[in-house]
């Protein structure tokens, strides 16, 4: 048998190209505003500053993973995972190491928007220090996930948003103890906004997120799906 086999391999040797990991296994780096879709994983970096040290590379992995750096490039947000789709079954799990500083706000966790209503969404599980904090009024709190969530509604008037600078609302779920590493089951947040009077819209996404609003740092995600 091995000696068939060694035959058999000697003569389709030249015929095969190994698999092509380079191409699907591509890193897809953005330094300047920007969505596209990188191995499947849809992903967007946007960013109300700029100038160098502002990145975000999507490991092209298929899987929503990144890692990303910051430098002063203003309100920054690095986005990966789904777009468009059902609100229900969606879990995310993710595991990631940061370091340096997120500003006077910042966010990690998941992020997204819906549409009819615009509404922009977060759950928070972690921060960077002064971070974590969303205006606006408590809804209410649940627990979910090992931890205490708790919930808030903020207005924002005449913001950016995916439909260009309006009048929306944003919902929050904040984690009360923070995390780097863990399961979210997204769509119980959702339920429990919705059980709150708190609508959504049609789902145009949800992805893994890290928001800073200043300072400088990184993020290096080693699990990231959604
Ligand atoms: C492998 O990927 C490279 C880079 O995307 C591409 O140029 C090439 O055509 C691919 N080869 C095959 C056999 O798919
Ligand atoms: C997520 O939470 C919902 C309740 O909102 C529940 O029906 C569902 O089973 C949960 N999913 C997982 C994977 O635990």
């Amino acid at each position: 048998m091995k000696f068939v086999f060694a035959l058999f391999a000697l003569a389709f040797a030249g015929s095969f190209e190994p698999l092509n990991t380079t191409a699907s296994n591509a890193a897809c780096t953005v330094t300047s505003n920007q969505q596209g879709n990188c191995g499947g994983v849809a992903y967007e970096l946007w960013m109300s500053g700029g100038g160098g040290g502002c990145s975000c590379t999507i490991k092209g992995d298929g899987t929503a993973a990144f890692s990303a750096q910051w430098n002063n490039c203003g309100d920054y947000l690095c986005r990966a995972g789904r777009g468009s789709g059902s609100t229900s079954g969606i879990t995310a799990n993710y595991a990631y190491t940061k370091s340096g500083s997120g500003g006077g706000y910042s966010f990690i966790g998941i992020y997204g928007w819906t549409t009819s209503p615009l509404v922009e969404y977060y759950i928070v599980d972690d921060w960077f220090s002064g971070g974590g904090n969303s205006g606006g009024s408590q809804k209410g709190s649940f627990t979910q996930d090992g931890a205490t969530y708790n919930i808030w509604q903020h207005t924002q008037n005449n913001q950016p948003s995916i439909q260009g600078t309006a009048t929306f609302e944003q919902f929050f779920s904040i984690r009360s103890s923070q995390r780097t590493s863990g399961s979210i089951n997204v769509s119980a947040h959702f339920d429990k906004w919705n059980s709150l009077g708190m609508r959504m819209g049609s789902l145009y996404e949800a992805k893994l997120l890290i928001e800073a609003g200043g300072g400088s740092g990184s993020i290096d995600y080693s699990t990231g799906t959604i």
